[in-house]
């Protein structure tokens, strides 16, 4: 392992939306930096926005001591790409002033915790010269090239306890409980919260429903006694009518150029607004069909916010210390990624712009199907 320059820096920015074990990341960078290496640390706030706006925050001992367990992220986040800077009411690219900003600092590297849109904007930070390192944090699990993302497992318990409560209400009154789990693209909370709580029903962008097929399945439970159900929805579950449609403009887009590929985006965008994100109808459909008392709780930002589960401080650790050992060997350009027992570098370029669906015959997905949870397929 090289020794560091006694001058070294190293930059680091939270980007996106929160995740708990952000923290945690943030110490184990800071920590290892100090403690193997020589190098002095500094946080930029409010993600790329941060950095855009020089402002910056010396990550000493003192600052990185007590937030191991601390949910949020001490530095803030913002979702502002370098790119598409919101300024004045208007985007604006405001890469040159971030890459100026980081050679003001002296940087010798920059490491962006974020998920998958923070990658892209990593990546392309990295593709303009910086040394660039990314940590893959999200609740949504949908990260390519790692295992797993830190703040999903804390985000899944929180899942699993709330079917757990919702079960007790439900089978008290005799109702069918939806319950809205995050992930917009893709099913890894439902799915998992889902199998782990028994709900009834799990319905998840990856497998489009059918409203006739998820009623049939709760009128067959009530025909076997079963007086109440729960059914654990992502935010993105769409019905085979949305995703037929979205599957045949997209087949247009693959070869399309210039004025009708813009004209096929927007169509693609009120699609996806129509079709998905939308539980409280999928909730009144059901309830007309089947004529059962219906209830809704939506579990949102919940699901983000407070301590992080012990996996998540351990991974983000992991990442986190390991991350410096990559800047110790000069890899930029990289994802820090565990995969088995291993923590490894991921060439950005093989995951950027890449999403982690949930495979239709995954493991998971075949146990609960096997106990009799439906899909609404
Ligand atoms: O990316 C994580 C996530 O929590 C998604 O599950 C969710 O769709 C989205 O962020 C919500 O974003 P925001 O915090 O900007 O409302």
């Amino acid at each position: 392992m090289k020794v560091l320059k006694r001058s070294g820096h190293i930059g680091i920015l939270t980007s996106g939306g929160d995740t708990p074990g952000l923290n945690a990341a943030i110490r184990g960078i800071g920590k290892t930096a100090t403690n193997i290496g020589s190098m002095q640390v500094i946080g930029f706030r409010d993600g790329f926005r941060g950095l855009m706006e020089n402002r910056s925050i010396r990550l000493d001992n003192g600052m990185l001591s007590g937030i191991l367990t601390l949910g949020g992220t001490i530095l803030g986040t913002s979702r502002d790409k370098p790119h598409k800077m919101p300024m004045g009411g208007k985007l604006v690219d405001m890469t040159d002033v971030i890459i100026e900003n980081y050679h003001k600092n002296h940087l010798d590297v920059l490491v962006c915790l974020g998920g998958g849109g923070t990658l892209k904007n990593a990546y392309r930070l990295s593709k303009k010269g910086l040394n660039v390192i990314t940590l893959p944090k999200t609740i949504d699990n949908d990260i390519v090239g790692t295992d797993m993302t830190f703040g999903f497992d804390t985000a899944l318990g929180i899942a699993v306890e709330a079917i757990d409560r919702l079960h007790s209400t439900a089978s008290s009154h005799h109702r069918i409980i939806f319950v809205e789990i995050m992930g917009h693209r893709v099913g890894w909370l439902a799915l998992g919260a889902g199998l782990a709580g028994g709900a009834d029903a799990i319905l998840i962008p990856e497998i489009p429903y059918t409203i006739d097929k998820l009623a049939e399945s709760i009128l067959e439970r009530v025909n076997r006694g079963k007086r109440f159900s729960i059914v654990a929805v992502a935010e993105g579950a769409i019905n085979k009518t949305g995703a037929d449609k979205i599957a045949a403009v997209e087949k247009q887009l693959d070869k399309a150029e210039g004025d009708k590929r813009k004209e096929l985006k927007n169509q693609l965008k009120d699609l996806e607004k129509q079709y998905r994100g939308s539980t409280i109808q999928m909730v009144e459909e059901l309830q007309k069909i089947t004529r059962l008392e219906t209830r809704l709780t939506i579990l949102g930002h919940l699901q983000r916010g407070g301590t992080p589960s012990a996996a998540d401080r351990l991974l983000a650790t992991r990442l986190g210390t390991r991350a410096v050992h990559f800047i110790q060997e000069e890899k930029y350009g990289i994802m820090v990624a565990v995969k088995g027992n291993k923590t490894e570098a991921v060439p950005m370029e093989e995951v950027a712009g890449k999403i982690n669906y949930v495979p239709k015959d995954h493991p998971l997905i075949i146990s609960a199907r096997n106990v009799g949870t439906s899909f609404g397929d």
